[in-house]
């Protein structure tokens, strides 16, 4: 083991026979996207750099008391902000044919649409698109990623008021209209439904707003305020989507999606009980913001379970929501158990008020995981799940594309961890190897999945769990800031020159 560690590298006789287990991959199509996959908070650092405003985690992070494991913060991150291009160039080693990164909503309107446009920051994103362009790396842009400027939040609450559509709308344009003629990728929003749940409901991201008895909250309703917000942001996402439609999209001929988080909840039995119970589980998450955004309406369960707390779609905005996405953007990492606990506690910490829509979701059923457990507390890996998730959602979405925006294995990183332990993280290839197997089943039965995101290039700064939590193909030393690739990276540039097919 210890020549293991210390051969960080080298691709062991494990791995080879990893690698000839996978068998014939082709099913990925012609121009399929292999990328990586980041965010503007966690990667960029330039925290007051060329005139950004404050967003909403800049003053969070910077408040004592904050919910941050390590109380770390974003100001330098990984420093991508000065370091775009020795990042391009491990990119371009990688052999990666696209980039998913977020535009700094603060950086290009420090008060939104109440000041200026700040020049420079449009400057950073043109000079890091322009150098991707010239590796043959296409752009995949989300508009946000979890930040927003501050200025929103003191001015009218941010999400909870319907403003908020208008200041996403006028960004929205602003980005389409100096980035579009180059950026063919465009991502609304990054898993709306965990934002608005951790925002308002748990409290551990900004704003902080929660009513449970734990967590450090200031005054919210847990009840209401998560779909108050995510009824703004639906109705934000369809109004940057018309925008798209009717100004840009003919002359440049991109196509707008939303990332969804989209864990698989399998029934923990074959019991009707069970399945509507994982069905309920899909549609407090992902189907929350996909039904109404393909379908013009929120889910059934939600519309029976919620009644009258669910706000509603005028005819006008219903229409306008029906198929308002041209892709679904999937973010899977791991898959629970589902066991139907609506009117008791299955057991302590699942959740029993009416309006969370986790019952019972656990990772063991009768002691046991699904999947291998990880030292990360929420993801186990299970394979099969991609492939399930996959599937699923051609199914219920009539096959409309798809593309795997995040997966990624997370390695918990302890005070004294060591630079070399990480560099030989047989774990995660084995992970990726495994999810991108049956992400090619998914594909050779039928689903139209036109990309494939590792999470993440770097490790980076992980929200709450700060630098503890190490995801990236690339070891980063937080001193130095120097990068590192780990094996996972050579791993994944051997992978992508073997079922890659087109830059
Ligand atoms: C999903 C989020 O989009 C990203 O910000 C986060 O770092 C990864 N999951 C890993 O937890």
């Amino acid at each position: 083991l210890l020549q293991m560690f210390m051969l960080p590298l080298s691709i062991s006789s494990e791995l080879v026979t990893l690698e000839q287990s996978l068998g014939n991959l082709s099913a990925f199509p012609p121009n399929f996207l292999f990328g990586t996959a980041s965010s503007a908070y966690q990667y960029e650092g330039g925290f007051m750099s060329d005139g950004k405003g404050l967003n909403n985690w800049d003053v969070y992070s910077h408040k004592p008391g904050n919910m941050i494991a390590d109380g770390s913060n974003g100001d330098i991150a990984v420093d991508h902000y000065h370091r775009y291009l020795e990042d391009i160039d491990l990119m371009h080693s990688l052999g990666v044919n696209s980039y998913r990164f977020s535009i700094s909503w603060a950086r290009i309107l420090p008060k939104g649409r109440f000041g200026k446009i700040n020049e420079a920051g449009i400057n950073f994103y043109n000079k890091l698109i322009d150098a991707l362009l010239l590796k043959g790396i296409k752009p995949l842009v989300t508009l946000t990623h979890v930040d927003f400027p501050q200025e929103l939040e003191d001015r009218y609450g941010s999400w909870l008021s319907p403003e908020s559509q208008e200041d996403f709308a006028y960004f929205a344009d602003i980005c389409f209209k100096s980035f579009g003629d180059r950026v063919k990728y465009w991502v609304t929003f990054n898993e709306p439904d965990f934002q608005v749940k951790f925002a308002y409901r748990t409290g551990i991201f900004p704003p902080s707003r929660c009513s449970w008895p734990f967590g450090n909250c200031t005054y919210g309703d847990s009840e209401t305020e998560p779909f108050i917000a995510a009824h703004n942001i639906i109705l934000a996402h369809i109004a940057a989507v018309h925008i798209y439609r009717t100004k840009y999209q003919e002359t440049q001929g991109g196509s707008v999606g939303i990332v969804l988080h989209c864990f698989w909840f399998e029934p923990i039995s074959n019991s009707l009980a069970d399945k509507l119970a994982a069905e309920r589980a899909r549609s407090f998450t992902m189907k929350w913001f996909l039904d109404p955004i393909i379908f013009g309406r929120y889910p059934p369960e939600m519309q029976n379970i919620l009644g009258s707390i669910l706000p509603e779609f005028s005819t006008t905005e219903k229409e306008k929501l029906k198929k308002g996405l041209d892709f679904i953007g999937v973010n899977h990492y791991t898959s629970y158990y589902v066991k139907d606990c609506m009117f008791s506690v299955c057991e302590p910490g699942t959740g029993t008020s009416k309006t969370e829509g986790f019952w019972g979701q656990s990772s063991q059923k009768n002691g046991i995981p699904i999947g291998e457990l990880t030292d990360l507390a929420w993801q186990n890996v299970y394979p099969q799940g991609m492939e399930k998730i996959v599937t699923y959602l051609k199914e219920t979405y009539h096959n409309i594309p798809m593309i795997i925006t995040e997966n990624g294995y997370g390695e918990v990183s302890k005070a004294n961890s060591t630079t070399e332990e990480f560099l030989y993280d047989v774990k995660r290839v084995e992970y990726l190897a495994g999810y991108l197997d049956q992400l090619s089943t998914a594909i050779r039965k039928g689903a139209d999945v036109r990309g494939y995101f590792v999470w993440s290039l770097l490790d980076n700064f992980e929200w709450n769990l700060g630098y503890t939590v190490r995801f990236g193909l690339h070891h980063v030393d937080y001193k130095t800031l120097k990068r590192t690739p780990k094996s996972s990276a050579t791993w994944y540039k051997k992978f992508i020159s073997e079922h890659g097919q087109a830059k």
